[in-house]
């Protein structure tokens, strides 16, 4: 770490990436099929010299073409500049300049030769004998081109084009910016999507509004569902791996005479002890409510609620409780930590070291403060510090497994892949029992395409899980997405995840893969279900906005293939060549 200014930017360009929260047990090799919405990815793929040389010769295409036309009082707006009618073009007859009482029933706030030029294109659709999609296009260019631009009228004249001519690719991306500017999003959303397909995605600038627009809504989606959700519990998956990242401690001792509110702590957290989060999260509010006695249970119940309000996404409320829980007891180290990840969420860096450091001055001997120091600098992909933070957790305490699986994907992200294999295979020798190992260790055989000792892997996690109630579905998830990297088979890829789901139905990440699974096939309308359902269970702002961009991402494709229906096998086809 070189200043502190550098850890801020990357904190911040790691919560603009949409990274997962550092809250999760463990950062391994993130889930990912492999292929994003398809457009998302082609337009910002094919960036770079050519486009620009491809760009320019459009333009010099352009301007050849200016000059076999007949000019429209232009001064050199290449807008007007359209296509040539094909057939009925006005005829110089009633190409007359516009009469002096035209010209002054203009509305003075118009530049008069746009104005101009909209009596030109009236006068034109009047006498067509046959409608011309041009002439709406260009009257459009002329409204945009007015002083204020009168979007409204481009938007209706661009209905009219299209309504001739649906594949009118300038008046739809005509129409895309001009309902950007009423902030119509979806609709502009709608005809940006519809620009860059029928483009063949060769449009850099039409897909850039794609990435622009969709940016827009998700942020605006986003706040709104925030402000409007209840507030509930993640996935069981989810809660049980943020708690797994805690060594277990022993419960705190009663006091001589406990109170009600006492007795209800000691219920709280016992559920907590057998995973029963939404029972824990009832007590501890009850016991709160009840009074506790003593000082050390009011920290631990603080603690607690402050966990489950993270946990829920309320931030603010998490801090609150955490830091009155360090108030009563300065030597709670949990706590401490916990306020390190809340400003972690927050994208706070410099805050964040505090609160470890703060930890470490009332009990440098509590190992998870080295771990979850490790996650961060491992999010914040400081490898080297983060494995000597692993090794010092698992010096204090070497039975916690996931400083073991840390190191080992730390320094595969170092890219000593030798070191790495050595640690997964030391942890997995000393933890016989613990699933963890393997599918850890089988993401990164995955990573490295070995895909028949992953499957191998994740099969025995799997095994190993089975004996729990509820058991952890993620190595059933990865061992779909493996056979479909291995042997694209999506089918069995699909019954993975599915199966994941019957267990947890809430799971993120089993969503997340149907979900790309099928957009890969071009079953759009299951993608867009499975997209919704994934805007559901995301957790945060960063989440939910991910999930809202693939969620209208994959509307827009949807009403483009209604409108365009023969284009659908062809849109398709892209979405299996970009995967
Ligand atoms: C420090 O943490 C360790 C490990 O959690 C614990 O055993 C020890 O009692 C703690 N010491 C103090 C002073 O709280």
């Amino acid at each position: 770490m070189s200043s502190e200014d550098s850890i801020v930017d990357r904190v911040s360009s790691f919560i603009s990436e949409n990274k997962r929260g550092i809250v999760i047990g463990v950062a391994a090799a993130a889930v990912a099929v492999g292929g994003v919405a398809y457009y998302v990815a082609s337009s910002r793929g094919t960036s770079g010299a050519g486009d620009e040389e491809s760009l320019r010769s459009d333009k010099k295409k352009d301007k050849r073409k200016k000059k076999h036309k007949k000019t429209v009082r232009d001064k050199d707006e290449p807008i007007l500049e359209e296509r040539r009618p094909k057939a009925a073009e006005v005829s110089d007859d009633d190409d007359q300049p516009l009469t002096e009482e035209q010209i002054a029933a203009t509305p003075t706030e118009l530049r008069p030769e746009f104005a101009i030029a909209v009596q030109y294109y009236t006068r034109a659709i009047a006498v067509s004998p046959q409608p011309e999609p041009v002439f709406y296009s260009n009257r459009a260019a002329c409204y945009v081109s007015m002083e204020p631009p009168q979007h409204e009228k481009v938007v209706a004249d661009c209905d009219e084009a299209l309504k001739l001519d649906s594949r009118y690719v300038k008046a739809l991306n005509r129409r895309a910016t001009a309902l950007e500017a009423l902030e119509r999003y979806e609709e502009a959303l709608r005809d940006y999507t519809a620009t860059t397909i029928l483009g063949k995605f060769q449009n850099d600038a039409a897909g850039r509004s794609v990435e622009r627009v969709l940016e827009k809504i998700s942020k605006k989606k986003a706040t709104e569902i925030l402000a409007s959700r209840e507030r509930r519990l993640p996935s069981h998956t989810f809660v049980s791996a943020y708690f797994s990242a805690f060594r277990s401690r022993s419960l705190p001792t009663l006091p001589e005479s406990p109170s009600t509110g006492d007795n209800t702590l000691i219920l709280a957290l016992e559920a907590l002890g057998a995973s029963d989060y939404a029972h824990s999260l009832s007590l501890v509010n009850e016991a709160i409510d009840q009074g506790i006695s003593w000082d050390l249970g009011k920290a631990e119940a603080l603690n607690l609620r402050g966990t489950f309000k993270f946990l829920t996404g309320d931030t603010d409320g998490a801090k609150a409780d955490l830091e009155e829980s360090v108030q009563l007891v300065p030597s709670l180290t949990q706590s401490w930590v916990k306020i390190a990840s809340v400003h972690m969420e927050r994208g706070d860096a410099a805050k964040t070291f505090e609160a470890f450091e703060e930890a470490i001055k009332h009990n440098a001997s509590d190992p998870d403060i080295y771990y979850h120091r490790g996650q961060v600098l491992f999010i914040l992909n400081d490898f080297g510090n983060a494995a000597e933070n692993y090794v010092e957790s698992t010096k204090l305490d070497d039975t916690f497994v996931f400083s073991h699986i840390q190191l080992a994907v730390a320094q595969y992200k170092s890219e000593d892949v030798a070191k790495s294999m050595a640690t997964f295979r030391r942890t997995l020798k000393a933890f016989p029992d613990r699933s963890e190992p393997q599918n850890y260790y089988g993401e990164l055989l995955l990573d490295q395409q070995r895909f028949q000792d992953a499957v191998e892997k994740f099969d025995r996690a799997i095994e190993l899980e089975r004996v729990k109630n509820p058991p952890n579905v993620l190595p059933l998830v990865n061992k779909g997405l493996a056979l479909f990297q291995w042997k694209q088979d999506i089918e069995a890829a699909e019954r993975c995840c599915n199966e994941a789901l019957r267990t947890d139905p809430e799971c993120e990440a089993a969503v997340a893969t149907l979900a790309q699974l099928s957009l890969q096939q071009g079953k759009i309308d299951v993608a867009v279900r499975m997209f919704e359902r994934h805007t559901e269970l995301a957790r945060n702002e960063p989440e939910l906005v991910n999930a809202l961009t693939y969620q209208y991402a994959s509307y827009a494709q949807l009403e483009f293939i209604k409108h365009y229906p023969d284009l659908a096998s062809q849109l398709s086809q892209m979405a299996r060549s970009m995967g």
